[in-house]
């Protein structure tokens, strides 16, 4: 039976490192120990938390259930003609998991490196970064039920997945614990470069027929530049959605806002750059208190040393209510708040 520490300190296992406090904790190696803390009456009779990196959530409080820290390893593959697929544990850092892919020249996720977290939290929000998604390249992953204490297999169709959204956000909100994730990777590589940034900085190395390694390479140095790391300063990346506006409304702002960073995405829908709408309303580099948000991407909040979850949650309130008395616009926190 896995052990179950109490009041456990969560600081260092979030990436806005707030302090607070799970009421019980354990980790979870194998998924024979999930089915052996099935058994457990804390896990059948309080409120449950699956921990990956931490680098999604914001704490506004204590958790007073037991906290469960997804720490399954390995990594496995299988080559079928071109294709790949490559099988990972839940608790496998999602960034290991692109280098070993990128090392061993398997192509679709070079474009995701360098995102925080785990493979088991990757489908929860349909991961997404320089012009790919999660959902190009996930094939399957393994779920424990924690109602029944079963294990499931999700196809690519069963999971609902669209921007920073999947079935595991509504209707399964909380209901499994991913255990395993199949990637269909290939092993011919056709270079993503529709983020404009890209082009330019393999351009300026001197690089025109990129390896999947240099794509690599120029992401993460794009992303170096402009997010904060989280080891030095506290943040969950984006902290909300880029918001999506009907045509109407978008003529509307752009006639008041001719310069307004946006991208058509269907015969009536337009993708806004909250990023451009939060500096727009004059929150780029501001620092409130012991919150802020960062000097090179207003969409960033970070703590700036001592902050609490709440404050931060209640500079994101702000932030929400000017966007909507400025633009009309209303953002969704993309972040996961407890
Ligand atoms: P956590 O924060 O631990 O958990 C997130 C949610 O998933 C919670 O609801 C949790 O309960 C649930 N969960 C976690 N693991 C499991 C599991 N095994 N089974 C079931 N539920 C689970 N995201 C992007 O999409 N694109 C980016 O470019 C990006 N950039 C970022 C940059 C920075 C600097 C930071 C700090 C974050 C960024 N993020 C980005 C957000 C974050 O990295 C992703 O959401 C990541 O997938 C979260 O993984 P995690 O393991 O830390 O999840
Ligand atoms: N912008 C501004 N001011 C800002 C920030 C951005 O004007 O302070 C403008 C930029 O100039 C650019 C546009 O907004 O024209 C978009 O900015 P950027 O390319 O930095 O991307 P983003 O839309 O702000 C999204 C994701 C990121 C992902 C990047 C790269 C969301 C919510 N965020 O950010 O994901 O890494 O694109 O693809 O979709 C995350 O989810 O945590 C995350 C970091």
């Amino acid at each position: 039976m896995p052990y179950l520490a109490e009041n456990i300190s969560l600081q260092a296992l979030n990436t806005f490192r707030v302090p607070a406090y799970a009421r019980w904790f354990t980790t979870i190696n194998t998924e024979n120990e999930l089915h052996e803390l099935y058994r457990d009456e804390h896990f059948q009779k309080d409120p449950l938390l699956i921990l990956g990196g931490g680098s999604n959530m914001l704490f506004t409080r204590n958790f007073q259930g037991l906290a469960v820290r997804m720490n399954i390893q390995g990594i496995t593959c299988k080559e079928d003609g071109d294709d790949v697929f490559v099988t990972a544990g839940g608790g496998v850092v999602w960034h290991d998991l692109v280098m070993y892919c990128v090392n061993n020249e398997f192509a679709g996720i070079e474009n995701l490196s360098l995102i925080p977290g785990s493979v088991g939290a990757s489908p929860i929000q349909n991961i997404g970064a320089y012009g790919v998604e999660l959902m190009e390249v996930f094939h399957s992953c393994r779920a424990f039920d924690i109602e029944t204490g079963s294990i499931k297999e999700f196809d690519n169709a069963a999971c609902s997945f669209s921007y920073r959204d999947s079935i595991f956000k509504h209707e399964l909100k909380g209901r499994y614990i991913i255990t395993e994730v199949t990637y269909k990777l290939s092993r011919t590589f056709k270079p993503q470069l529709s983020y404009g940034a890209i082009s330019e900085e393999l351009k300026s190395r001197g690089i025109l027929n990129p390896s999947i390694k240099d794509v690599s390479d120029v992401v993460s140095a794009i992303r170096v530049s402009k997010l904060p790391d989280p080891a030095t300063i506290g943040n969950a990346g984006s902290f909300f959605k880029n918001p999506v506006v009907g045509s109407d409304q978008f003529r509307d702002i752009q006639s008041i806002f001719p310069d307004i960073v946006h991208y058509v995405i269907g015969n009536d829908a337009v993708k806004l750059a909250a990023g451009w709408l939060i500096e727009q309303c004059g929150w780029k580099g501001k620092i409130v208190g012991n919150t802020g948000t960062w000097k090179n991407q207003a969409l960033v909040l970070v703590n700036h040393g001592n902050a609490t979850g709440k404050e931060i949650f209640e500079l994101s309130a702000d932030i929400i209510n000017s966007v909507q008395k400025t633009f009309g616009v209303s953002l969704e926190r993309e972040v996961n708040i407890i």
